[in-house]
């Protein structure tokens, strides 16, 4: 990948996955295949997660194949969408996937503080990608921390994740998880709704979780 940190950098082997082929098969792979079989969270369910959240003026994490923007229904017909990423390939793919809102693209770690305008906007979506960040969520939530300057008031931060702990997996979802973490793309072993529910408490005066198969749909507001 083009990338903003070096190889062996804790962050990188969470985003290296998503090359130009990779992000072609993610749509069938993990959107198609892996919600439904592995973490059983349909994807229409998600979709409708981002129809109820997204606003005009959108923060996108880790965008991957940029699906959800592409099929989720703006409030608005012309919404402004910054996109942010580790690897400059979802940041493209997405981008042109999306061409018709207007889009601004951010190469850069969500664990560290973005360079953005402050109190600019009105949600920000952050799905499938704590579960890809290393660390424990404790640490994870430096995300929160990097975002909440850059929240208009009354701003939704909404996502989910692929939970590794206390959540009912099966067989085959469990040994994909270990499979994954040992790759190093997901680091989500000991993640578990507690630990979520104490970031969000922390970060945010509001917030909701919602577990779907093995995953956690979260929904928060500052105010
Ligand atoms: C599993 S994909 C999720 C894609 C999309 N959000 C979805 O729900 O289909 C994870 C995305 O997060 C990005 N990512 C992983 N670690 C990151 C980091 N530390 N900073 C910024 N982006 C990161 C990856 O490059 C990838 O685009």
């Amino acid at each position: 990948m083009t990338t903003k940190v070096p190889k062996g950098h804790p962050a990188y082997a969470g985003s290296a996955p998503y090359d130009p082929p990779q992000l072609r098969f993610y749509d069938p792979l993990v959107l198609g295949f892996a919600n439904r079989v592995l973490w059983r969270c349909p994807t229409s369910r998600l979709v409708g997660l981002y129809s109820r959240h997204v606003s005009g003026r959108h923060l996108e994490l880790g965008p991957g194949s940029g699906y959800f923007l592409d099929n989720c229904a703006f409030p608005v017909p012309d919404p402004d969408i910054t996109l942010v990423d580790l690897n400059s390939h979802p940041l493209k793919h997405t981008a042109e996937r999306i061409a018709r809102y207007r889009v601004r693209t951010l190469q850069a770690n969500i664990l560290e503080p973005l360079p953005l305008p402050p109190g600019g906007f009105q949600s920000v979506g952050f799905n499938y990608v704590m579960h890809c960040l290393p660390g424990t969520i404790a640490t994870k939530a430096a995300v929160f921390r990097n975002i909440l300057p850059l929240l208009a008031p009354g701003a939704v931060v909404f996502g989910s994740t692929i939970l590794g702990s206390a959540v009912h997996h099966t067989w085959f979802s469990r040994n994909m998880n270990r499979l994954y973490n040992k790759a190093g793309a997901f680091s989500n072993l000991t993640d578990d709704v507690p630990a979520l529910t104490a970031v969000l408490d922390e970060h945010f005066a509001a917030h909701r979780i919602e577990i779907c198969g093995a995953v956690a749909l979260f929904v928060a507001r500052q105010q």
